[in-house]
């Protein structure tokens, strides 16, 4: 199968798990394309027989550029196999009411954009105080204090279920 897996990423989480589907699919004898994808990216979405988005949630919305490339690729992804990955910190958890706001931010990405995803996986991003500067640390520092109380908050910490990931991609790539 020919894929193209496209990403948008502020802190590198979803850079991150973008370049590890790209490399799921490799390793498995699939041929791959791997790209950052903002509203001017003139990639041919129809070259290939499958496409994953993946992109992270920062406070509510998906980055502006991503939804762009989105809203002009709508026709092209509508008609392919075309799956979306969400990364968010909500998606971390077994909070009813943060699993409730992923769908509606999911939804309304969808109406805003026009594309109905073949599938949306939600996947836990990462906690990066290393990246962020001050005020953003501040905030999530008391998210995350709140939501992990375990969690070290001097430290970056990665909540991506690798595992939970392969076994999706495996599920639809290598039925
Ligand atoms: C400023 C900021 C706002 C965020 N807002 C949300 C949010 O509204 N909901 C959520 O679940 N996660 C939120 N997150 C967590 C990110 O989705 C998570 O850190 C993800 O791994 C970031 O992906 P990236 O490294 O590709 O940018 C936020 C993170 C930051 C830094």
């Amino acid at each position: 199968m020919k894929l193209f897996v496209g990403y948008a990423s502020k802190e590198g989480q979803s850079r991150k798990i973008a370049r590890h589907i790209a490399d799921f699919a490799f390793d498995t004898g699939h041929s791959v394309e791997l790209q950052a994808v903002a509203d001017d990216s003139g990639v041919e979405l129809s070259r290939f027989d499958a496409v994953i988005l993946a992109a992270p949630i920062h406070t509510g919305h998906y980055p502006k550029p991503f939804a762009q490339f989105v809203s002009v690729h709508a026709d092209t992804l509508n008609t392919a196999q075309a799956r979306f990955v969400s990364v968010s910190l909500a998606a971390a958890g077994h909070d009813a009411e943060d699993w409730r706001s992923l769908e509606h931010i999911a939804d309304d990405f969808k109406q805003a954009t026009g594309w109905s995803p073949t599938d949306t996986k939600h996947v836990a991003g990462a906690y990066m105080p290393s990246r962020y500067d001050i005020l953003t640390r501040f905030i999530m520092r008391r998210i995350v204090s709140q939501k992990d109380p375990e969690a070290n908050l001097g430290e970056d910490k990665e909540y991506t279920d690798w595992g939970d990931l392969n076994a999706w991609i495996n599920s639809w790539l290598n039925p």
